[in-house]
C-alpha cells in the first residue's frame, strides 16, 4: 500500500486524533494484573496495543470489546495470569515486548515472546540484564527476539541506574518489581515518559518518586478502574505539523494527551516560531490533557536542544519534516536511540528527504538539516509508522506529488490516518501497489 500527497492547503477546524498508545498498552497489561474491573475509554485500537490485548487474553483474561475505542478487563489480580499456549506474538511493538517481559519473568510459567522482522531486529539485552540480575532467566537470539521466558525462579529487587534513558527499560524493572522480594528502584539517565509510573499508583501500587530514583515495592495488591486514555501527542505531531506549514490554517486539536514527559515536541516547534498554545488544560482521569491550538507560522532552523530529546523521542521523525520546510539549518544530536526504533529512523528520513531534494548530513547521533524547499518524488517507509506519516506531511508542502512506499505499518499507531488527512483537506490518495 502507498500514499501519494500532492501539495494541499488544509482546513481550519476541529478535530481529535486515536488514543495514547503508551497508556493504551498499560491499561491493558496493569488492568489485566489488577483486580476488579478496569473499563479503558479513548482505547487506541492500532495494531500494537490489538497485540497487546490478543497476549493477554491468550493468559486467561477476560477482555471485551465493548466499542472500537472502549475496553473492557476483568482483572485476574497480580497472581492470576496463566501460561498461554503458544508463543505470544507481539507484531511491530517493542513497547508490548519489553514490558510484557518484565511483567512475565516474576510468573510461575514458562512464555515466549516473538514478533515481526522489525520487532526481531531490536535490541532487547536491555531488559535482558537488569530482569537477569533480578534473577530472570530469559533466552534470546543474541539480545533480540524471540524472548524465552522461564517461569517459577523467584525474582530479587535491585537498584538499577539504566545506561540509556529508555520508559519501556524503566517500565519493565518496575513491573518485574512488583514480584520481587523487597522494594526495586530504577534512575534514569533523563526523564522519560511516565505513564507506568502514574497508572500503577493510580491503581494502588507503592510508587515512589525521590531525587530522581523510582521505586515500587513487592507485595501490594492493584485495583481496577476507570482508564480515560488521551489522544496520542505522538499522533497529532503529524497533524501539528501539517497545520503549521498550512497558509492561514487553525486547527483545534482536542483533548490531547499533555504529560510533560512527552512535550518536547512542542517545546522544539515552539523554539523554531511555532504558534501553538494549550487551551483547557486539565486531568484526564491520572493524564494531563489539554486541547491544543495550532495557527500556520514561520519556521526557522537553529541547533535543536539534546536536554529534550528523550521528551519527544518519537517526534524526531516528523520534526526532520519540520526542519527540511523551515527557514536555514537546523542541527539535530542525542538521537542515537532512534538508530533502534521500529526502523534507523536517522537513515531512513535522511534518505526520504534527499529523495525530495533536501540538503541533509547525516551525523552518527543525529542530522543536519538544510530547510528551505520540498522537491516531489518517490520516497520509501521502510515499513516504519512514523517515518511513513512524517513523509506524508512533506508532501503537503512539496512542490510536487509525493508517494510514500509501503505504508501499512501506518496502522499499528494511527488508524484512519489518510482519511482524518483527508478530512482536513489534504490531497492523499492510498493505493494499493
Ligand atoms: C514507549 C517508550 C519509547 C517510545 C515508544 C513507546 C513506551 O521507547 O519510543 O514508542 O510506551 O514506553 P524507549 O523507552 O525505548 O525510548
Amino acid at each position: 500500500m502507498q500514499f501519494v500527497i500532492s501539495p494541499s492547503r488544509l482546513a481550519s477546524g476541529e478535530l481529535t486524533v486515536p488514543g495514547d498508545k503508551s497508556v493504551s498498552h498499560r491499561a491493558l497489561m496493569f488492568g489485566s494484573i489488577a483486580e476488579g474491573r478496569t473499563d479503558v475509554s479513548g482505547f487506541l485500537p492500532g495494531e500494537d496495543c490489538l497485540a497487546t490485548l490478543e497476549a493477554m487474553r491468550a493468559m486467561g483474561v477476560g477482555i471485551e470489546s465493548v466499542s472500537d475505542t472502549e475496553i473492557r478487563i476483568d482483572g485476574v489480580g497480580l497472581h492470576g495470569l496463566s501460561a498461554p499456549a503458544e508463543a505470544l506474538d507481539l507484531g511491530n511493538s517493542g513497547t508490548a515486548m519489553r514490558l510484557m517481559a518484565g511483567l512475565l519473568a516474576g510468573q510461575r510459567f514458562d512464555s515466549v515472546l516473538t514478533g515481526d522482522a522489525s520487532l526481531s531486529a531490536r535490541p532487547m539485552g536491555r531488559i535482558i540484564r537488569p530482569l537477569g540480575e533480578m534473577g530472570a532467566v530469559i533466552g534470546s537470539v543474541d539480545g533480540k527476539p524471540p524472548l524465552e521466558i522461564k517461569g517459577g525462579g523467584g525474582l530479587t529487587a535491585i537498584d538499577y541506574a539504566m545506561p540509556v534513558a529508555s520508559a519501556q527499560v524503566k517500565s519493565a524493572v518496575l513491573l518485574a518489581g512488583l514480584y520481587a522480594n523487597g522494594a526495586t528502584s530504577v534512575t534514569e539517565p533523563a526523564v522519560t515518559r511516565n505513564h507506568t509510573e502514574l497508572m500503577l499508583a493510580a491503581m494502588g501500587a507503592p510508587i515512589q518518586l525521590k531525587d530522581g530514583r523510582i521505586s515500587v515495592e513487592d507485595g501490594c495488591r492493584l485495583q481496577g478502574g476507570p482508564v480515560a486514555v488521551p489522544a496520542d501527542l505522538s499522533s497529532a505531531s503529524f497533524v501539528i505539523l501539517a497545520a503549521l506549514l498550512s497558509n492561514d490554517a487553525d486547527l483545534l486539536i482536542q483533548n490531547v494527551g499533555v504529560n510533560p514527559t512527552r512535550t518536547g515536541v512542542i517545546d522544539v516547534l515552539r523554539a523554531m516560531g511555532a504558534d501553538i498554545r494549550l487551551e483547557n488544560e486539565r486531568l484526564l482521569g491520572h493524564e494531563p490533557a489539554a486541547d491544543i491550538r495550532v495557527r500556520a507560522s514561520e519556521l526557522r532552523g537553529g541547533p535543536v536542544d539534546p536536554a529534550l530529546v528523550s521528551l519527544a523521542i518519537d517526534e524526531f521523525p516528523v520534526l526532520f519534516v519540520a526542519a527540511a520546510a523551515a527557514g536555514g539549518r537546523t542541527v539535530f544530536s542525542g538521537l542515537a536511540e532512534l538508530r533502534v526504533k521500529e526502523s534507523d529512523r536517522i537513515a531512513a528520513m535522511a534518505a526520504g528527504l534527499k529523495r525530495l531534494g533536501v540538503n541533509v548530513e547525516e551525523t552518527p547521533d543525529g542530522a543536519v538539516i538544510e530547510g528551505g524547499r520540498i522537491a516531489g518524488g518517490e520516497v520509501d517507509s521502510y515499513g516504519d509508522h512514523r517515518v511513513a506519516m512524517s513523509l506524508a506531511v512533506a508532501g503537503t508542502v512539496a512542490e510536487g506529488p509525493v508517494t510514500v512506499r509501503d505504508v501499512a505499518a501506518v496502522d499499528t499507531s494511527f488508524p484512519g490516518f489518510a482519511s482524518l488527512l483527508d478530512s482536513l483537506g489534504v490531497a492523499v490518495e492510498v493505493q494499493q501497489a
